[in-house]
């Protein structure tokens, strides 16, 4: 039984700032917190970066990484007897390959990625100047909040973490409840293998995420901002809290609270995310009540994504139909982040719904003969580069069984064997999959031991009945990371078919 004083949020923040898992520490956070020390030892188990602390170095081992030569960085570190340990993604694709080191930091790396263009009339505009004078939140206050509202309706803001949900939906549905008690959450803890345009957001637009974050909140009428910041990016942290205490007059009357991220992929799913805010493990909840209605401490909620939130601005300042040009096919512009077989890795501005082969000319061409890309991270499966026409846009992508996720392209060339891939990104979903429900946490482990004895065997008799089990997966899981885990199968033996014969072509290097 959890003791009346119990103050569960606790429980992560007080693990984390002391040093190793043992015995002795959850006694005595048990003792500080109130919690049962079994319910503590669950939630610690549950974060990598809380339960695997070590001097070894972290070695990401997802596709990018692969493609850039991890297999090389590890062969080197063991040549130099630096002792390292396999994780599923850093969120450092733009250096890959990647190891970090105690203090998250990059020791092994190549320098960051590009950010372009440099233009002051893109919404975000990376590569240019930050804007510190709040003048848009000045604006927001000058309009009041149902103009505010009609603002963001007409600018077609979709949301950038995923979903591509409406923007003005969820604040309109914030507004509309009860509780004066509310919350604002910065999703910043882009955990999706690809994905580093958040990462970058932070370091050099801080101030136009958090006059993103003060318009939400004085809009949907919350006292209090969270943000939620993946544990891997340290620096990300450090310098969002440097902006706002630089701030002082104009954030007045709103509470920013910072959380660390442990570790745990699934915590960017926002109910996961708000489960490790209360200090629990993260295991998503069924949807409904959505967190608009029933969010952090049971209270309606805003979870918005960092580019989300930072489009706001330019949207309050330059009018929704302005936005809303900035788009191709879909409204605005999009951070597409791009790497693999590319010359440039970065991340770009562009109209949301250009295509592969207008993202991959800005990213100066592409390395040998491409063969296929994920448009939006591991999640998206792979596409055909017989797809490089279509637009890579929200709805356009999930009519095919893709989805643009967030952004996160990763482009392969014909050195690549499409089942490897496969496995690569299956190693990926059954490492995170928080293990809640059966078919995502059988699944995820079925797809890759499967995938692993076709490609040691050569028989495709290992493949048999991975159709089902993808099915029910697809069908049966609780949140998205279930629901898209055997994308990458399906989609590779989809559009590869020769990959699964039983001679297969050379490895991912
Ligand atoms: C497995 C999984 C991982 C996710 N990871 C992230 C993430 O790292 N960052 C993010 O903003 N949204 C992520 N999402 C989407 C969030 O659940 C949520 O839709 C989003 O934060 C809402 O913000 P938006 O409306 O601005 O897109 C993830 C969803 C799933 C299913
Ligand atoms: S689908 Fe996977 S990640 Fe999502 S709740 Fe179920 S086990 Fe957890």
């Amino acid at each position: 039984m959890e003791r009346k004083n119990a103050t569960r949020e606790q429980v992560l923040l007080l693990l984390e700032q002391a040093g190793e898992l043992s015995p002795a520490l959850v006694r005595q956070v048990e003792r500080q917190t109130g919690v049962p020390e079994a319910e503590i030892w669950g939630t610690a188990r549950f974060y990598s970066l809380l339960s695997e602390r070590s001097a070894a170095l972290l070695l990401c081992r997802g596709l990018t990484c692969k493609l850039a030569g991890s297999r090389q960085l590890a062969a080197h570190l063991e040549q130099r007897g630096e002792p390292y340990r396999s994780v599923s993604c850093l969120g450092q694709c733009d250096r890959a390959p990647v190891a970090l080191d105690q203090d998250l930091l990059v020791r092994h790396g190549r320098a960051r990625g590009a950010v372009s263009p440099d233009d002051p009339d893109l919404p975000i505009n990376l590569a240019g100047q930050d804007d510190a004078s709040f003048a848009a939140l000045h604006r927001a206050r000058q309009l009041g909040p149902s103009a505010v509202l009609d603002t963001i309706e007409a600018s077609g803001l979709q949301g950038r973490g995923g979903a591509g949900f409406p923007a003005h939906a969820k604040w309109r549905a914030v507004r509309a409840q009860a509780s004066p008690l509310r919350h604002v959450v910065c999703n910043a803890d882009e955990g999706e293998p690809g994905t580093f345009k958040d990462r970058e957001i932070a370091l050099r637009r801080p101030y136009r995420l958090i006059e993103g974050l003060a318009i939400a909140a004085w809009t949907v009428g919350a006292g209090t901002i969270h943000i939620f910041v993946r544990g891997e990016f340290p620096r990300v942290r450090a310098g969002l809290e440097q902006a706002i205490a630089a701030v002082g007059e104009a954030l007045s009357g709103l509470d920013f609270r910072f959380v660390a991220g442990h570790g745990a992929y699934i915590c960017g799913e926002e109910t996961a995310l708000i489960q490790a805010m209360e200090g629990r493990r993260g295991t998503p909840r069924i949807k409904p009540p959505f967190p608009t209605q029933v969010g952090l401490h049971g209270q309606p909620t805003l979870v918005h994504n960092v580019e989300t939130l930072a489009c706001l601005p330019s949207i309050l300042l330059r009018g929704g139909e302005w936005f809303r040009a900035q788009g191709r096919t879909e409204p605005g512009s999009k951070l597409y982040c791009v790497t693999g077989h590319v010359h440039r890795p970065g991340v770009y501005e562009l109209p949301l719904g250009v295509t592969l082969d207008d993202l991959v000319d800005q990213a100066g061409g592409y390395v040998g003969s491409p063969r296929a890309f994920c448009p939006g991270g591991a999640s998206s499966g792979f596409l055909p580069m017989s797809m490089r026409d279509r637009p890579l846009d929200f709805q356009g992508l999930a009519r095919i069984g893709s989805m643009l996720g967030s952004a996160g392209v990763v482009v392969m060339n014909d050195t690549v064997n499409m089942a490897q891939a496969a496995l690569q990104q299956s190693i990926f979903f059954e490492d995170e999959s928080c293990g809640q429900c059966a078919p995502c946490r059988i699944g995820t482990q079925v797809l890759r031991q499967a995938l692993a004895r076709f490609l040691a065997e050569g028989s495709p008799g290992a493949l048999n009945g991975l159709d089902s089990v993808s099915w029910e997966m697809e069908q049966a899981s609780l949140c998205g990371l279930g629901m898209v885990a055997s994308r990458p199968y399906t989609s590779a033996r989809r559009y590869f078919p020769g990959d699964f014969q039983p001679a297969s072509s050379p490895e991912v290097s």
